[in-house]
């Protein structure tokens, strides 16, 4: 029997007609069109460079200032990136501080590297400053997520400075998990900053290539660097060469791309949240990324039930550290998110 509880693979990649999907969190608009123009003359098949193609850290390092290509490791998508790191700079039994709810790769990939997780609750999707100082002190290893899968929530910009200044008094590594840093909607962006911050990218949701796995890690610390070079060689080697190129491609799109999805993010936003408070659920309002997490009556019934009546794939609040919330990604059209909500207010209508 299929366990539509025990986490999310269940549901990543399922399509079908009539399915309204608000699981993944995969954009559907397409990336820019320039990338696909290389594919004609592309001929290159071997190895690449494992810390990355050169021109593609280049072109990165120009985001970044005070960086040059040689901070950067190119990764298969951000997942590697976390992955590499926390196997780089952590040793068994380092505590991580997770901020709850949580992306939910963060546990297993903080576990499965013999690290030990630990958490700090979040009032309304902020970071609670006190007892972030209180907990943080037994711990090596931060991963800040802002803006945040699941909670669509910013932290803001002085708590992220708070945080930076207190991680680097007591000698603590920040991972900032920054794959939302271009789709926020309340204010520009902040991104960490410091020797020992580590920020961790993708071009899977700024430019919607989710599926050819492109990632970065950026650190100002060589050691760290070539840490994860040493680990990537002797695991995945180089990242896609194809696809570096076709991220290389992306990193000229003109700034109006952005601004564009940016602009149809905020429309579906503002749908969801408002159609979500229309059935009287409670929720914060997303201020970036592309995730709403209300609190819903028994999830675990729900989340089974809403698919197999409804057709309609939610995920589970348990697998982001919130038992009492479902998660709905709005990375999909405004006809399908009506359909959708309409789907949802109907089993609502017809829960005891
Ligand atoms: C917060 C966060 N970090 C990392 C990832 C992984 O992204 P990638 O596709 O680049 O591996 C995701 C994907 O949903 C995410 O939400």
């Amino acid at each position: 029997m299929q366990d539509f509880l025990k986490d999310p693979s269940i549901f990543i990649g399922v399509q079908g007609k009539n399915i309204i999907s608000f699981g993944s969190g995969q954009p559907d608009l397409a990336p820019p069109e320039q990338v696909f123009k290389i594919l004609p003359e592309y001929r290159q098949f071997k190895y690449g460079l494992i810390q990355g193609q050169k021109n593609l850290r280049q072109a990165l390092s120009k985001q970044y200032a005070g960086s040059n290509a040689d901070n950067f490791v190119i990764t298969n998508g951000a997942s590697e990136a976390l992955d590499l790191i926390l196997r780089a700079i952590g040793k068994p039994g380092d505590k991580v501080l997770l901020h709850k709810p949580y992306y939910y790769s963060y546990p297993p990939l903080v576990e499965k590297n013999y690290l030990e997780p630990d958490y700090t609750e979040k009032i309304e999707g902020k970071i609670d400053i006190e007892d972030f100082e209180k907990k943080v002190k037994d711990c090596k290893i931060v991963i800040i997520n802002s803006p945040s899968n699941p909670t669509g929530r910013i932290q803001e910009i002085s708590t992220l400075k708070q945080i930076e200044k207190i991680c680097k008094d007591l000698n603590i590594t920040i991972i900032s998990d920054e794959v939302y840093k271009d789709l926020i909607y309340e204010r520009e962006n902040y991104m960490m900053q410091g020797n020992h911050v580590v920020t961790i990218n993708s071009f899977s949701k700024t430019f919607a290539m989710c599926g050819f796995r492109v990632g970065y890690l950026y650190s100002n610390d060589q050691s760290i660097v070539e840490k994860v070079i040493g680990l990537k060689t002797h695991t995945s080697m180089n990242t896609s060469i194809i696809a570096q190129e076709m991220a290389f491609e992306a990193t000229k799109a003109p700034v109006e791309y952005q601004k564009k999805q940016l602009k149809i993010w905020k429309q579906r936003r503002d749908l969801i949240y408002n159609g979500l408070l229309e059935l009287e659920l409670e929720l914060w309002k997303p201020e970036g990324a592309f995730y709403v997490l209300p609190k819903f009556p028994n999830p675990r019934k729900a989340v089974p039930e809403l698919f197999k009546k409804h057709k309609v794939i939610t995920y589970l609040g348990d697998w982001f550290g919130a038992p009492e919330r479902i998660r709905l990604s709005y990375a999909l059209e405004q006809e399908k998110i009506e359909e959708g909500l309409k789907r949802i207010s109907a089993y609502l209508k017809n829960q005891p």
